[in-house]
């Protein structure tokens, strides 16, 4: 497979954010965008699945329909397509240009959703991610943590109501897709922050400006 570009090379920072339904990664990311744009830091803010046109366009199959349309394998193959597009066209182009990518989900959501909860062996998928998605992996990643009944409460507020197929799958579903998250965040405890996300909006967002500073200041 021949790579389009040198992640090694990059100058920018990757963040990406993750959790299950409802924990309000959305909002994070605007509030924290907001905050680099005013200290006129450049930042991007992008999602999966979606980030470039080709993505979005395979997200509407992905995320509405029946809850078991998709094979997991099939299902696997279409996230790996769209993050490779995404990569080459907004997320490496903008770490080299020394930008800030802020991205609501990445690989770590595939590792959960598909791995632990679809039960695709986690080896797998890792190789497809180094085969066809460069190893690329977030700088920082913050997990926001909240009880799944919490959170798929939360989501019944929402107006896009029929990106509802992974909401659709029950709360057992959803606590394994919490467990796997709170096992990844041990894991990868290097890159990994862990944020109760039953704090209010305002304290969640300080708490995430106060890492993100330490890291910056760090990285100087
Ligand atoms: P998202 O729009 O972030 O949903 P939400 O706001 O409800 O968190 O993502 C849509 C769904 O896509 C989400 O339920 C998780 C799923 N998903 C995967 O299953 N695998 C992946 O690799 C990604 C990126 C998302």
């Amino acid at each position: 497979m021949q790579d389009n570009y040198n992640t090694n090379s990059k100058k920018g920072l990757f963040i990406s954010f993750e959790g299950g339904e409802g924990v309000g990664k959305s909002t994070q990311i605007d509030l924290l965008k907001l905050y680099f744009f005013k200290k006129k830091v450049k930042v991007i803010s992008t999602r999966e699945p979606g980030g470039t046109e080709e993505g979005e366009f395979i997200r509407k199959f992905l995320v509405s329909g029946d809850k078991h349309s998709w094979d997991p394998y099939s299902e696997l193959l279409l996230f790996n397509a769209l993050r490779r597009e995404h990569i080459n066209k907004i997320i490496n182009p903008s770490l080299k240009n020394g930008d800030i990518v802020l991205c609501d989900r990445f690989i770590d959501s595939t590792i959960i959703y598909q791995g632990v909860a679809g039960s695709v062996n986690e080896e797998l998928l890792l190789n497809l991610h180094r085969t066809f998605c460069y190893d690329l992996f977030p700088d920082i990643t913050f997990f926001l943590s909240l009880n799944p009944k919490l959170g798929l409460a939360r989501t019944k507020f929402r107006n896009n109501n029929n990106e509802n197929r992974f909401e659709k799958m029950g709360l057992l579903y959803h606590q394994k897709i919490q467990d796997g998250y709170k096992a990844l965040s041990k894991k990868y405890n290097n890159r990994f922050i862990e944020i109760n996300a039953e704090l209010t909006v305002e304290q969640i967002s300080e708490e995430i400006n106060k890492h993100v500073n330490s890291i910056i200041q760090s990285n100087d």
